[in-house]
């Protein structure tokens, strides 16, 4: 007789984002004539840019010709693409990361849910709250994250985000082992910058913390005083393992490829003798027994994003995302909404007016103007009270879609 994994029954039968596409997917099906503005999952709208499709077409008559035919490739990444990672991602950005540092992957959210498999299930872990669910679903479905109770799970420390401290994490008071960061952040679109992040890993050095880094949307900084990966912070490379996505820089979300950078100077210890073991070896030898690598194809489409053609390809589409984004922020302050986000990310936070809860106001705004958006309150208790719209979509939906917002909510 088989035995479950009891830790499952604690999750909410239907992940989040999925549960929103269901409701999305219901209205439309009930409402065939209605044009639906879909603002609620981040994906993307703009197609693959032409250097990625060419370096695409040329892999795919590589694979069908005997000489240059791949089998099973390196499960941490072909070298030339960890080369161009490691030289255009970090090396231009004053940062020295080794090849052996970088494990290619399917995306980040993969690799963000796998992590924990490198830590014992009685660590303590702080999140920030509202979170990316990954985080906490992928340690509670090992029972790390104790019971869902009342909105939150027993055994996370939540560092709340909210207006009262300007939407930035403040350092937890209570001990944690490891803490999980997103910046750019996903859902607020909030940026900590180089201060703010210096004072996370000299946090983390000091208390012996690990900090797991979600950097997806690193492609989307504007400000200079934003780092692009924590290891711009000195003696972040001791503390924290770095996780960066083709998807929303480059539009993979289809296609799917990321990497994950485990420093060779990073280490945990044993229960036991308190010996320091390196979390590289760990995630390597994890990689190896459980991952067969990214495709050869998809992993030429990811180094086709650092030629000459591609990098500029790929800046004209993200500069798109901003420029709408730029807009959605124009017409909701007009309107004198506060908004958060839509800076350096491809996210806006904002307020649910009239001090709605947010899954009602989400089912509002779908069933009254034909708008979705992703309800705050499914991002952690600190999200209740917000709803998110992405600047991911078409142009011309997110216009649409602010407009009917504020046809309705004039002034938030
Ligand atoms: C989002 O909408 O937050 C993202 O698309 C989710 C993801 O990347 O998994």
């Amino acid at each position: 007789m088989a035995l479950i994994n009891e830790h499952f029954l604690k999750l909410k039968g239907t992940y989040f984002f999925d549960d929103i596409a269901k409701k999305i997917n219901a209205f439309k099906i009930s409402h065939p004539k209605i044009k639906l503005i879909d603002l609620a999952t981040g994906d993307v709208s703009q197609p693959l840019c032409p250097a990625v499709i060419e370096a695409m077409h040329k892999a795919v008559d590589e694979m069908g010709r005997k000489d240059t035919f791949k089998g099973y490739g390196p499960g941490q990444g072909y070298k030339f693409l960890r080369e161009a990672i490691v030289k255009h991602d970090y090396q231009l950005h004053g940062v020295n990361i080794d090849i052996s540092e970088v494990f290619v992957n399917d995306g980040a959210k993969s690799d963000t849910g796998n992590i924990q498999e490198l830590i014992r299930w009685d660590n303590s872990i702080g999140v920030t709250d509202p979170v990316y669910p990954v985080y906490i679903e992928s340690n509670a479905m090992i029972g790390r994250a104790g019971k869902h109770d009342n909105g939150m799970w027993t055994n996370v420390v939540y560092i709340p985000c909210t207006a009262d401290n300007e939407y930035l994490p403040q350092l937890p008071s209570q001990p944690v082992d490891v803490i999980y960061l997103c910046n750019p952040n996903n859902p607020m679109g909030t940026v900590m910058t180089r201060e703010v992040l210096k004072k996370w890993v000299n946090f983390a050095i000091k208390n012996d913390v690990l900090i797991f880094y979600d950097a997806a949307y690193a492609a989307y900084i504007q400000d200079d005083d934003v780092p692009h990966s924590i290891y711009e912070i000195k003696g972040a490379r001791h503390v924290a393992i770095e996780f960066r996505s083709y998807s929303k820089t480059a539009g993979f979300t289809g296609l799917r490829c990321g990497y994950t950078i485990v420093p060779k100077a990073l280490t945990a210890v044993t229960f036991d003798s308190g010996e320091r073991i390196s979390l590289n070896a760990l995630w390597h030898r994890r990689q190896s027994a459980k991952f067969n690598g990214v495709s050869y194809v998809t992993q030429r489409a990811a180094e086709a994003t650092y030629s000459e053609e591609g990098l500029r390809q790929v800046k004209e589409t993200v500069r798109y995302y901003m420029d709408t984004a730029n807009i959605m922020r124009d017409m909701f302050i007009k309107s004198g909404w506060n908004v958060v986000g839509g800076q350096n990310a491809p996210y806006l936070w904002l307020k649910v007016p009239d001090s709605d809860d947010s899954s009602h106001f989400f089912m509002q705004l779908l069933y009254n103007l034909g708008v979705a958006c992703m309800p705050g309150s499914g991002f952690g208790p600190s999200g209740e009270g917000y709803f998110r719209l992405t600047s991911l979509a078409q142009r011309e939906d997110c216009i649409e879609g602010v407009r009917r917002i504020l046809s309705n909510y004039a002034n938030g």
